[in-house]
This record gives structure tokens, sequence and C-alpha cells, in this order.
């Protein structure tokens, strides 16, 4: 068996995490797939029919020949889970939310830094063609200082999506769209212009029938300065992501591929006339890169075999949560909020109502 064996936990966008590692024969053999619907199982790892079902997380952890632990369990699931699987000696990949609270973030965090195993939340949408070379842009000093984005997760949910126990609830989702949708370009906006310094923020639910709420909008400025604003609904009538990035040197306009932005058609135009062939050079120049959960997992192979690497880490899936917390305590109190956050926040235990 080459590279390293793994166990997808959960069979809903475990689905996708199994698509992505079969591209990777070398780096990666999914062995099981636990979920307790193990007809739900049985059909996501349909042809492959080496890949063990089993219903019980415990004969996961306790498996000497698993790597990897891929946990793909509701959110409300992830932190216990993650425990047990660092306790297990396993190296763990958790989807986002990584969890629900700054303070589960910091346990988390503490109990990683007495660990030789890795940790590795899901932010997926940082892998692709365009991301690259927006990376490549900053790194050759073609962007400048960035001046303002703007982001908009505009999707389209309704009924039927929620027909599903945890979704809509605080309990359960433990957030609606700035939790569980906006997460995503959220962490494509601190990656490109780094961590969030203050914010402001407005949410509602006008959609859907549900506790949490599935529009926003947020304002931000972020640690070096420059500016941000963040536009998010679930009643869209298609789903649309669009990310804008204006540097003092280059605007760089995403296309609209909702749930892989960094594969859509980007548009990158210098400022000066006369730097316009610089920038295409260098973006002709990036080599093609794996989109999505290819990317990331590609990544992390490079992360566990101690190689330079480009893979998301713990500090990545806690800023996101930091900026939820921030959001979700300015949206009801009316009052901006100034990040970095520390226990001392009133919201840092839990940011739920
Ligand atoms: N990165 C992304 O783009 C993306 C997209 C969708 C979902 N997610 C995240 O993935 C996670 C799962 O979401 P989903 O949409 O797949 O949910 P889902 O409800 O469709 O699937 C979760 C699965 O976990 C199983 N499960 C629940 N408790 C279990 C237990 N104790 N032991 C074994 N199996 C158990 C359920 O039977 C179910 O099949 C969530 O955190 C969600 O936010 C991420």
């Amino acid at each position: 068996m080459k590279g390293f064996t793994v166990a997808i936990v959960g069979a809903g966008i475990g689905r996708e995490h199994l698509a992505a590692y079969v591209t990777l024969p070398d780096d990666f053999t999914v062995v099981t797939l636990c979920d307790k619907d193990t007809e739900r199982a049985h059909e996501v790892i349909g042809s492959h029919g080496d890949i063990q079902v089993v219903s019980d997380f415990a004969s996961v952890l306790q498996d000497p020949s698993v790597d990897v632990v891929d946990i793909c369990l509701p959110p409300h699931l992830h932190k216990q889970a993650v425990i047990d699987a660092l306790a297990a000696d396993k190296h763990v990949v958790c989807e986002k939310p990584l969890v629900t609270s700054l303070s589960d973030a910091d346990d988390i965090g503490r109990i990683l830094s007495m660990s030789s195993r890795s940790l590795t939340p899901v932010f997926q949408y940082r892998y692709g063609p365009a991301m690259s070379q927006l990376r490549a842009l900053m790194n050759q000093g073609l962007c400048g200082k960035p001046l303002v984005a703007s982001v908009e997760t505009h999707w389209h949910r309704d009924s039927d999506y929620y027909n599903n126990p945890w979704r809509g609830t605080w309990q359960g989702e433990q957030g609606g769209a700035v939790l569980g949708h906006a997460i995503h370009n959220h962490d494509l906006l601190c990656s490109v212009f780094g961590p969030v310094g203050q914010l402001s923020a407005l949410t509602t639910t006008r959609v859907n029938d549900i506790e949490t709420e599935d529009c926003a909008s947020i304002s931000l400025q972020m640690a070096n300065g420059a500016l941000a604003s963040s536009s998010i609904t679930l009643g869209a009538a298609d789903d649309t992501s669009r990310l804008r990035f204006c540097f003092e040197k280059l605007t760089a306009t995403s296309g609209t591929n909702p749930y892989a932005p960094a594969d859509s058609q980007w548009r990158f135009q210098a400022r000066g006339a006369n730097d316009q062939k610089a920038v295409d050079d260098c973006v002709a120049s990036v080599p093609d890169s794996p989109v999505g959960y290819i990317g990331l997992f590609t990544e992390l192979a490079k992360k566990l075999r101690g190689l330079p690497h480009d893979c998301v880490n713990f500090e990545d899936g806690r800023r996101s949560l930091e900026l939820v917390t921030a959001v979700y305590h300015a949206s009801r109190t009316q009052r901006s909020v100034v990040l970095p956050l520390d226990e001392s926040f009133d919201a840092y235990r839990s940011w739920q109502p």
C-alpha cells in the first residue's frame, strides 16, 4: 500500500473527500468509510469494494493500520472526534467549522501542541490555478499595498437543504450562513489580505424558516489597514461567489464559480498601463495546480511527509472561528469588535444567542 491510509468518518461530504483521495493513489489509500448509516456508506464507496464500511468511530480509532482520520461529521461532533483521533495517535483532517467556539479551538490547540500528529482544518477553496496566480503576483511584488476587497457569497438554499435535522439550528449547525457558507470566502479574504483588525456586522433571517441567519452584511478593516466588505445570502437566484481584491498596483477579479473560486478565470488588471505585460507574464508562468479537495490533499501529503507545503493549518481554522465569533457578537451588540480575541472576550466560550 502506497502513501498514507485514510479512514473517512461521515458519508455526506465524505463522498467528495473519497473522490479526491482516489485521484492521489501514490499519496493516499482510503481503507475505511465510517458512518452510522452503513447503507449510505455502502452507496458512497460504490465500486471501491476494497474499502471497508464500519458504523462505529471507536473501531476506526483502534485500527492500527489507519494513519489519517478524516472527520466529515456534523459540526457539533467535531471537537470530541478530533480529540479522540489525536489521542489515538492519528493525523486528523476535519471539515469546517473545525469546532464551534474559540474556547474549544484553544482546547484543541493545547492538545495539538502536545501531540506528534497533525491537524488539518478543511478550506479547499484555496486550491486551484487562480489562487496560485494571485499568490505568485503578490510574491513577485506586482500587487503592492492591499486597498479594498469585496466578497460576495450569494447562494441558493431552500427547504430541501434544511430537511436534515442538524441544519438551520443553533444546536446542530451552530450558526447560519456566516459560519456554514461564507466561511470559505472569508478564509480566502484573510489568506490574501491577512488577519482582520476590526469589523461591524448585521445578520438577519429572511430566506428560510430557520433559527440561524441566512443573510449578512459585514464591514471589515484588516490588520494591515485595508478595508473589505462581505455580502452573504442564501436567497440568491443561483449560486455565485465573487471576489474582488484592489491593490495599489493591480485589481484581481474572480469569476463566479460558487464552490471553486480558484478554478474560475480571474482577471488580473495592472493599474499602470505599462505594468500589464509583467502581470501577464507572471500569470502565464504559474504552473497549473489541482483544485479543491485534490489541491488540499496534495498539500496534506507534503505536510505529512515533512516537506515544504501550503496546507491549511490549525491557526487558519482558529482564525476563521475568531471572525465568526466577532461577526455574531457585533451583530448582536450593534458594536464593532476589535480582533484578535482571547479568553477575556464576552463570546469566547460561545457565539450562540
Ligand atoms: N468544505 C465544504 O465545502 C463542505 C461542504 C459540505 C459540508 N461540509 C461540512 O462537512 C460536515 C458534514 O456535513 P454533511 O453535509 O456531509 O452532513 P451530512 O449530515 O450529510 O453527513 C454527516 C454524516 O455523518 C454521519 N454521522 C453522524 N453522527 C455519526 C456518528 N456518531 N458516527 C458515525 N457517523 C455519524 C451521518 O449518518 C451522516 O451520514 C459539516 O461540518 C459541514 O459543515 C463542508
